[in-house]
């Protein structure tokens, strides 16, 4: 059988190798998605890497481990860098260029300067995580900076983070469309992570009740915003193996606790520790408020 040879993608890792990549790519006329990443790249960055492609004539991806965004004692020496395999899937969504800098070259020198994500960023994962959210805006600020994109897109599996860059993009008067991907999930419902490598046999299984309670959660929208809670609450609490940080049902926007007679979409959201590892989900519930008296 012969082959197909795929073509790759134009690696860059310097400011000057993006800003010839992004000029040949003008240069042609077509318009411009990016793809922010830390790389380690699975099936979730494969979702957003194939709707960049339907909204955008090029597909930029950028794969950068940004130490701003971690805190003390947080994974940032050993998160996985996989740039080979990374390269591989980028050849095989065609995508046009991947800019994968060293720290140097996005922080020549260390930002006084930074984005503050504000009250938002101190709400659900932002508690556990104190600048966290700064970290991940001031990036994505200097990364749509660099590329000038006409969209962008981001995960919902980073509610918190989709939110936030969406504000920020309106607060800032970002010339650029954000655009959420839904969640892509394994067969047992866990949402696929760079950090599920971390998990063993046994985390992974406990892993799965993650999305379990949400499923659950989301099963009981009919019943009104407790019953969402309590409902997602008993699976967590069953679970053995997983260490419950938050369990939070909150308006989408504002990230605030929605009220018991709350109607509209709201977001479930989970935060656990499974062994060492910290996980994360959420799914929209649709809440119908109160019925008829
Ligand atoms: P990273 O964790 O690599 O994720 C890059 C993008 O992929 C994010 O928008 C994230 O929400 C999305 N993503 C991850 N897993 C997903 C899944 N299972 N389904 C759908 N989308 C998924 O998020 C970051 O990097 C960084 O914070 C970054 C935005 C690059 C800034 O440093």
């Amino acid at each position: 059988m012969k082959a197909t040879r795929t073509p790759s993608p134009v690696l860059a890792r310097t400011r000057g190798g993006l800003a010839r990549g992004l000029a040949g790519v003008r240069r042609r006329g077509d318009s411009v998605a990016v793809v922010p990443t830390m790389g380690a790249l699975h099936e979730g960055h494969t979702a957003l890497i194939r709707r960049a492609g339907e909204l955008a004539d090029s597909v930029v991806v950028t794969i950068f481990v940004n130490p701003l965004q971690f805190g003390a004692g947080e994974d940032l020496d050993r998160y996985p860098r996989t740039l080979e395999a990374d390269l591989r899937l980028c050849a095989e969504q065609r995508v046009a260029l991947v800019w994968a800098p060293p720290a140097e070259v996005v922080y020549p020198t260390p930002p006084r300067v930074t984005v503050t994500a504000g009250e938002l960023g101190t709400r659900l994962c932002g508690a556990a995580r104190p600048g966290h959210f700064d970290g991940v805006l001031t990036v994505v600020a200097k990364l749509l900076h660099l590329t000038g994109p006409d969209v962008a897109v981001f995960g919902e599996k980073d509610a918190q983070q989709l939110t936030l860059v969406r504000r920020m993009v309106h607060d800032l008067d970002l010339p650029v469309h954000v655009v959420g991907v839904p969640t892509v999930r394994d067969p047992d419902g866990l949402a696929v992570s760079s950090r599920n490598r971390y998990l063993d046999a046994d985390q992974r299984v406990a892993a799965a009740a993650l999305s379990r309670a949400l499923a659950a959660g989301a099963g009981a929208a009919a019943d009104g915003p407790d019953a969402v809670r309590r409902a997602a609450g008993a699976v967590l609490g069953r679970a053995t193996g997983v260490g419950v940080d938050y369990l939070a049902l909150v308006d989408p926007d504002g990230l605030e606790d929605v009220p018991a007679d709350h109607a509209g979409p709201a977001l479930l959201a989970v935060a656990a520790r499974v062994g060492p590892t910290r996980l994360i989900d959420n799914v929209t519930v649709s809440l119908a408020g109160p019925g008829p008296a």
